[in-house]
């Protein structure tokens, strides 16, 4: 008590500026811990489980949604649940995004689950983590411990968005690249590329590859280029399964899809097209066990992705806006 008292006006404003100044990238970010919410919140990871369960056994496309939007967080200036952001100039509108990314109304059912579990105890970044890990088992993929600690960023950028993420014409130097820029290997880059064995894409994404327009030498099996140009007819906003095989079932679909030449994007058969992954892509289309082993490391070392040292970051109660 008496220490208390002996704070005094000056030395309490300094103690906030700490306390402050520790809510940046440097201070909060450096301990992701998979027992970061044990005595913090319990309840945390039950509670998103469910809200992401419901929405999964209504939509398995949610799933997917889930997937794709925590890879967009993490890929523009960490995972700091940036992407959530509403607002113009932000990352929904950003080329990658703007009339394809989804599930933003999944999160909230998630968030505010974790709001009534513990009041301002989880950040929209870790809520994201933990429902993008449930996505993937909920769908028969690999499960994983996630990391957590993170911190919500206040602000976001269209143009990072636009500059960090890669698109589906994408040739395999530059998928290598996009991704060694954040740290992650080739080995990465491909395993992750098989979180493509759910959800959809609209045809604007993959027509020129299975149409008229086609690169000469396009690596494409000619019956699926040929179903893909009835699915499409003249709607470039309808869309395809990612894997024709196994369209909701998290598994290694995807991998054998591409060595029959039937990668739904350009950049997908790029995996597989005489190139470095090659043997990687073999490897993973018989075995899926390997895959998924892969897939979850991936997953974790991509979680780890932080915001710039500096950013400013609280726990937002609303994923949506700053607080
Ligand atoms: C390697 C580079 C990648 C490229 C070029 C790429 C590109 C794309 C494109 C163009 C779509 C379809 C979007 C649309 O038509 O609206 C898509 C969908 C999707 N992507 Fe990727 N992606 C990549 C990597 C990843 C990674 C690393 C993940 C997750 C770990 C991921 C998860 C997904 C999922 C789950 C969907 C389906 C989303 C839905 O159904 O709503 N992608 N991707």
């Amino acid at each position: 008590m008496a220490a208390a008292a002996t704070v005094t006006a000056p030395s309490r404003a300094l103690l906030l500026m700490v306390s402050l100044a520790l809510l940046t990238a440097a201070g909060a970010t450096a301990a992701l811990s998979t027992k970061y919410y044990n005595k913090r919140c319990p309840a945390l990871q039950p509670a998103v489980r469910s809200a992401v369960a419901r929405a999964v056994a209504a939509d398995p496309g949610a799933g997917a949604a889930l997937l794709r939007l925590f890879f967009h967080d993490c890929f523009v200036n960490g995972c700091d649940a940036s992407v959530l952001l509403d607002g113009d100039g932000g990352e929904k509108g950003a080329g990658p995004n703007a009339g394809s990314l989804r599930g933003y109304e999944v999160v909230d059912a998630a968030k505010a689950a974790a709001e009534a579990a513990c009041p301002g105890a989880a950040s929209c970044a870790d809520v994201l983590a933990l429902a993008a890990r449930d996505a993937v088992s909920l769908l028969g993929g690999p499960s994983w411990s996630v990391r957590l600690g993170r911190l919500d960023a206040r602000a976001a950028s269209r143009d990072a968005a636009d500059a960090s993420l890669p698109g589906p014409g994408s040739g395999l130097p530059s998928l290598v690249a996009a991704f060694r820029a954040k740290g992650l290997s080739a080995r990465d880059m491909t395993a992750l590329s098989g979180a493509h064995t759910v959800g959809r894409a609209r045809c604007a994404t993959f027509r020129a590859r299975a149409g008229a327009g086609a690169a000469p030498g396009e690596a494409i099996n000619a019956t699926f280029a040929a179903q893909l140009r009835g699915a499409c007819g003249a709607d470039g906003a309808a869309v395809a399964p990612l894997d024709a095989v196994t369209p909701d079932a998290f598994d290694n679909g995807y991998f054998r899809a591409l060595v029959e030449r039937r990668g739904l994007l350009h950049s997908d058969q790029e995996l597989f097209s005489g190139g470095s992954q090659d043997a990687l892509v073999r490897r993973y289309a018989r075995d899926g066990a390997a895959f998924a082993a892969d897939f979850a490391r991936a997953m974790v070392r991509m979680g780890n992705l932080a915001p710039a040292p500096g950013t400013p970051l609280e726990v937002r109660v609303n994923c949506r806006r700053p607080n």
